[in-house]
């Protein structure tokens, strides 16, 4: 879809479909001759009930009237949904031309933001499988966006994300067969290839072996496909903010292992890189963008399957940092990749971490498909973090690190183990399982397990989600920002909320 900014007004573009939101108690914003629109609103039909919507026609174009709710209650998340309802409607009704006249006095919400993310997420499919013609379900050529204000900036800006979204959306529902760690690789070579300031390298098992990480190693033992660790660096002219590590889970597939999952929830596993699909594609936008900060991007990329040479429980390794582990459970694969990507990231030269990953169902019980878990071991690292989601409206929850989760990942026989010998707090101690590997830089932990997949918000059709992309690039702007000096951090777009400062559509204190 293509998308483009106008300050003319809707009815003078060449859009056949024009989107119009309602706010409740407000009149519609710029009427059609004979007030054909508030007549609709007049007689009940149209109503300005969130994503309710209604069709009118009138001036020789297609008016879709979507609700927006009261106006106190406007949200940059509502403006979203408001977007993808309205794109579900003008996509049943053939729309080629679609145009969305943004809503008055909703500057806070960046509303050009978040009708572009709203539009294009929700016109995401996967069909690289499918044969024929995509079911004849039509798409729409173009969106145009209608405001007062030239949003020329913002909705460029917002393509590049959406677009990143939606890449790491295809990368995590791309088969196992067909999405393996060398696939994973060969995407992050030809992201790195756009982008002059962006470089890749992509080992396989014989430089992770030489270079100590057993851990990983151990994980990528049972499969014969070969594992790949990448590495992304975006270096810009003239940065000069801490750099940033990104450190993405990239188990292309997840068995288990020796200690191998029951057979009905197996299939989802091939999900388990969706840690590192968010790395791979914020690198991308970062680097479309031109975001004034150093990058490093760290992805662990592996199966993790059953064979003669897979790991086994009881198993001793060696991770690059030199801590032993002892593989209690081989389903626990995550955090033994990502210990030695951590590592490694810190080696790169990281001054800031973050990594996310599907790492436990114990979060996904816990937040469900909801928040993602968020752990820090820095106060002002959490408050960025936190802020980053808060600005890309994707919801996150801190949850604690403490020395007792600690103490139940210390390992009989070696340094550390990779199972907590209680079945209970299993998200708390692999977060600790991490911590052991980040060197002393400020970390920061995702746990998207949840959130990953089937999120169920209209944006988000079934299968992947593309979550912490929008994150991660956020992350990247407020580290920019940072690094140009005071006063250009981007304006906030959501109020205060209880714990992560502010994720739009959290509860009440
Ligand atoms: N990849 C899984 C976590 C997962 C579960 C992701 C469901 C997506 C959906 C991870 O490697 C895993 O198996 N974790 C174990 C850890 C346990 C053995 C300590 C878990 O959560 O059960
Ligand atoms: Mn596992
Ligand atoms: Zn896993």
């Amino acid at each position: 879809m293509r998308v483009t900014a106008t300050t003319e007004a809707a009815a003078s573009t060449a859009a056949d479909t024009v989107v119009v939101g309602l706010v409740e108690g407000e009149g519609v914003p710029h009427d059609v001759e004979g007030g054909v629109l508030q007549a609709l609103v007049d007689a009940g039909e149209a109503k300005a009930k969130p994503c309710h919507l209604a069709v009118a026609h009138a001036g020789g174009k297609r008016w879709i009237l979507v609700g927006l709710g009261a106006r106190g209650k406007l949200s940059a998340e509502g403006l979203r949904l408001a977007a993808a309802a309205a794109h579900g409607r003008a996509r049943d009704l053939d729309a080629q031309i679609v145009c969305w006249e943004l809503p008055h006095k909703a500057r806070e919400h960046r509303p050009a933001r978040a009708v572009v993310e709203g539009t294009l997420l929700a016109a995401y499919r996967f069909t690289a499988f499918k044969s024929g013609d995509d079911n004849g379900s039509s798409k729409i050529a173009e969106l145009v966006v209608s405001d007062h204000v030239d949003q020329a900036d913002e909705v460029a800006r917002a393509v590049v994300v959406a677009e990143a979204v939606n890449a790491a959306r295809d990368l995590q529902n791309t088969p196992a067969n067909h999405m393996t760690p060398t696939a994973l690789g060969a995407r992050a070579q030809a992201i790195a290839a756009e982008h002059g300031a962006l470089s890749c390298e992509v080992v396989g098992r014989e430089e992770i072996v030489a270079r100590g990480m057993g851990a990983f190693a151990a994980v990528a033992a049972g499969s014969d496909e070969e594992p790949a660790l990448i590495t992304l660096r975006y270096e810009p002219e003239g940065a000069t903010g801490p750099v940033l590590g990104l450190v993405g889970k990239g188990v292309t597939f997840d068995s288990g292992g020796i200690s191998i999952k029951p057979a009905g929830s197996m299939a989802d596993m091939k999900y388990d890189m969706t840690g590192g699909a968010a790395v791979i594609e914020a690198l991308g936008a970062i680097a479309a963008l031109g975001l004034p900060v150093r990058v490093v991007g760290v992805v662990g990329a592996t199966e993790n399957l059953l064979s003669g040479s897979a790991m086994k429980p009881s198993d001793v390794v060696t991770s690059a940092s030199g801590l032993t582990v002892q593989i209690d459970n081989t389903d626990a694969e995550g955090r033994l990749v990502l210990a030695d990507c951590l590592h490694h990231a810190v080696a790169q030269g990281a001054e800031r971490l973050v990594d996310v990953a599907t790492l436990t169902g114990a979060i996904m019980s816990t937040l469900g498909r909801v928040y993602s878990g968020f752990w820090a071991d820095d106060e002002e690292w959490a408050a960025d973090v936190a802020g980053a989601a808060e600005d890309a409206g994707e919801l996150i929850w801190r949850m604690p690190l403490h020395e007792r989760y600690a103490e139940l990942v210390k390992g009989a026989t070696a340094d550390v183990a990779n199972q907590s010998p209680l079945r209970t707090g299993a998200a708390c101690t692999a977060a600790e399982f991490l911590h052991r590997f980040t060197g002393g830089v400020p970390w920061a932990h995702l746990d998207i397990c949840g959130t990953a997949w089937d999120s169920g918000r209209a944006y988000a059709p079934k299968g992947g989600t593309g979550v912490m992309v929008r994150t991660l690039v956020a992350l990247a702007e407020r580290l920019g920002a940072e690094g140009r000096g005071a006063g250009t951090e981007a304006p906030r777009s959501d109020a205060e909320s209880p714990q992560t400062g502010s994720n739009e559509d959290a509860p009440a204190a």
